[in-house]
């Protein structure tokens, strides 16, 4: 007596309250036991759905396909915006936060930090970058050049875009 019957009546009291919480639960009785959901929930087995259809114009980046590199940004990716004030706008502002302390607010590669890196920016309005294709504009910001640092969490999709065409806006400049 005693001891085991004290533990024997505890567990039947414990017993008894997990019962009553069961069973007075607002939960409706096909609930139980609780997680038979988590088995019969719905499933997707590979290919029972169509893969999805890539966009024209854009490679994925993320999933089996490998990063999108500078290579295939050039060959596929054209500025997909129209030249609006609005984006051009924009643009002029990402240019001037991100990219003009290297390469100087009007592109020529004399930003206020260009003699502290070790290589030189580029100057973006004249010579050789003047003629690069958008894509690869895009895909320098996006992956960075050589000793130039990617800017892709600072500057998203849209606003590469309107980088890109802010820059060709001030190229166009340049050849007046
Ligand atoms: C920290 C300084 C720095 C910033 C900020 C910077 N760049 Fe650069 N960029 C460079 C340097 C340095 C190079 C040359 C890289 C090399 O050759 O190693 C370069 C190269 C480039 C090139 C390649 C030019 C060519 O002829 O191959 C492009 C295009 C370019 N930058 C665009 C941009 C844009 C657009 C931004 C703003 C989003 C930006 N850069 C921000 C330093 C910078």
């Amino acid at each position: 007596m005693g001891r085991m019957n004290r533990i024997a009546t505890r567990i039947t009291l414990v017993t008894i309250a997990i019962a009553w919480t069961i069973v007075s639960s607002p939960a409706p009785a096909s609930c139980f036991p609780w997680s038979i959901d988590m088995y019969r929930g719905p499933e997707v087995q590979p290919f029972a759905v169509e893969p999805r259809v890539t966009p024209a114009d854009t490679i994925p980046v993320h999933g089996g396909e490998a990063p999108m590199s500078l290579e295939q940004a050039i060959a596929k990716m054209h500025n997909p915006l129209q030249p609006t004030p609005q984006n051009l706008a924009n643009g002029k502002q990402q240019f001037e936060t991100y990219c003009a302390p290297c390469h100087g607010d009007n592109g020529d590669g004399k930003g206020p930090v260009a003699h502290l890196l070790s290589k030189s920016p580029k100057n973006l309005i004249s010579g050789a970058s003047k003629n690069l294709p958008d894509g690869y504009i895009y895909g320098a910001i996006r992956n960075g050049v050589l000793t130039m640092p990617s800017y892709q969490q600072e500057i998203p999709v849209e606003q590469r875009w309107q980088t890109v065409m802010y820059l060709r806006s001030l190229q166009a400049a340049q050849k007046k």
